[in-house]
This record gives C-alpha cells, structure tokens and sequence, in this order.
C-alpha cells in the first residue's frame, strides 16, 4: 500500500515537472514594412526586454484613409530548416466577416487569440482608428502554444500579409523560437 503509494506520488512529480518543462517561446526578432505609405504607416513596431522573464511586442498601425471596411489577412507560419520553410498554416481570411463571429473559424480564431486580448483590433468592421498591439508578452505566447496546441522545438516566423481593398499594403512579420 505504502509503496504504491510512494509510486503514485512519484509519477505525479514526474508528471508535474515534466508540465514546468515543457516548451519555451521567446520572440527573437520583428518587422513591419508599409508597402503603401499613402495608406498605411508603422508609427512604431518592436519587441522589448524588462527582464529576462518579461519581454514584450508593441506596434501601432496608423490608417490615413479611414474607414476600412474591406480587410483581409494572409497568415501563414515559416519554420526554419535551411531558410524558412511553410509549416502547417497558410491561410488566407476575409477579417471582416471572420470578425462578426471568430469561433466559426477555429484555426483562424487560434492565432486571432494570441494578440487579440493585447489589441484593439477586437471588434467587427469598420477600422476608423490606428490599429495598436500593446505589450503582448513571450509569456502569453508560450501559453498559447504548448498548451493549447502542442509544437515542436524551433525557430518560427509568423508571416502576415495584409490586404485592404484587395492591395496589399502592410507585411507584419513576427520571428520566434521555442525550446526546451
Ligand atoms: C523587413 O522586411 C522587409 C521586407 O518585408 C525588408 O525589405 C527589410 O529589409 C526588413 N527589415 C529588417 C530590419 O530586417
Ligand atoms: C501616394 O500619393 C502621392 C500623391 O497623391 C502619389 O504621387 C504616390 O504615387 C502615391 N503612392 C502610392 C504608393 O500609391
Ligand atoms: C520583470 O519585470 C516585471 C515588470 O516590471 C516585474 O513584474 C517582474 O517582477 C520582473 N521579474 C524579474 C524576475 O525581475
Ligand atoms: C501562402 O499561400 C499563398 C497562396 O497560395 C502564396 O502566395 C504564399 O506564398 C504562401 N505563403 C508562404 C509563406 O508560403
Ligand atoms: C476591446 O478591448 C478593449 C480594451 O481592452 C475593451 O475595452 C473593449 O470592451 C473590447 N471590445 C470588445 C468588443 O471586446
């Protein structure tokens, strides 16, 4: 009995220390270009480091031709083997009308949720003001990734392409690694 129960308590710290663990992103790198200045500019666009345990990403999107109501987002996810590679997710979506009702797109509404809470881009069209990420930490990424969808170790880049009237106008790409 007692040594059953020496093994139950055993496996649970195993079980516990194996969940601390588990993966660690870390955000390495970003880069946000305007591809059209007379329709979008970056006012600002960087990661930042308080400690070694908080570190993290701001950005602010000015819209001179204010409303948008035709927006979509082009996301695919790079994983890094000799270059970046196309790693599981490509996905073209039309944010205007993912935006009136995100849980009809899971996938989509998965990465949606890693800055969503951080940004004001959490309403339906139209957009009539600046687009703002502020402060989305390393350490809310990393939840979002190992425990709710698990991946493997490694360098990643987010690439998201950003169209407003069928034009691209915006490149927002965010470089991570995550480790054991
Ligand atoms: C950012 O990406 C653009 C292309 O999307 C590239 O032209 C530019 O050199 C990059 N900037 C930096 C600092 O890497
Ligand atoms: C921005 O607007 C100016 C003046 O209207 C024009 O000359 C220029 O070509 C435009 N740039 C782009 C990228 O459309
Ligand atoms: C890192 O900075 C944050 C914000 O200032 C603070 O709350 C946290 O305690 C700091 N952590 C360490 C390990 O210094
Ligand atoms: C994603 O798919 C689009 C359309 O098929 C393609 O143009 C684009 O290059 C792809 N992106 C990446 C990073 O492979
Ligand atoms: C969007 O976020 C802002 C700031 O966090 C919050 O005040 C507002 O209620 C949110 N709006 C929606 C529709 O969730």
């Amino acid at each position: 009995m007692e040594a059953k129960l020496t093994l139950l308590v055993q496996l649970m710290v195993i079980l516990c220390s194996a969940w601390e663990i588990t993966s660690k992103f870390e955000f390495t790198n970003v880069n946000c270009t305007s591809l059209d200045e007379n329709f979008t500019e970056i006012e600002y666009c960087y990661l930042k480091s308080i400690n070694r345990t908080y570190k993290y990403f701001s950005a602010r999107v000015t819209l001179f031709q204010v409303p948008v109501t035709n927006i979509k987002v082009n996301l695919a996810l790079l994983k890094r083997l000799n270059g970046y590679k196309p790693f599981l997710y490509n996905y073209t979506v039309d944010a205007c009308r993912f935006l009136k009702n995100p849980k009809s797109k899971p996938v989509i509404n998965y990465f949606y949720e890693f800055f969503r809470p951080w940004s004001n881009m959490n309403h339906s069209c139209p957009f009539n003001h600046d687009l703002v990420v502020d402060k989305l930490t390393a350490s809310f990424i990393n939840h979002q990734f190992t425990n709710i969808l698990a991946f493997p170790e490694g360098d990643y880049l987010l690439e998201t392409n950003w169209f407003a009237y069928g034009i691209k106008r915006a490149v927002v790409k965010v470089y991570g690694t995550l480790r054991e």
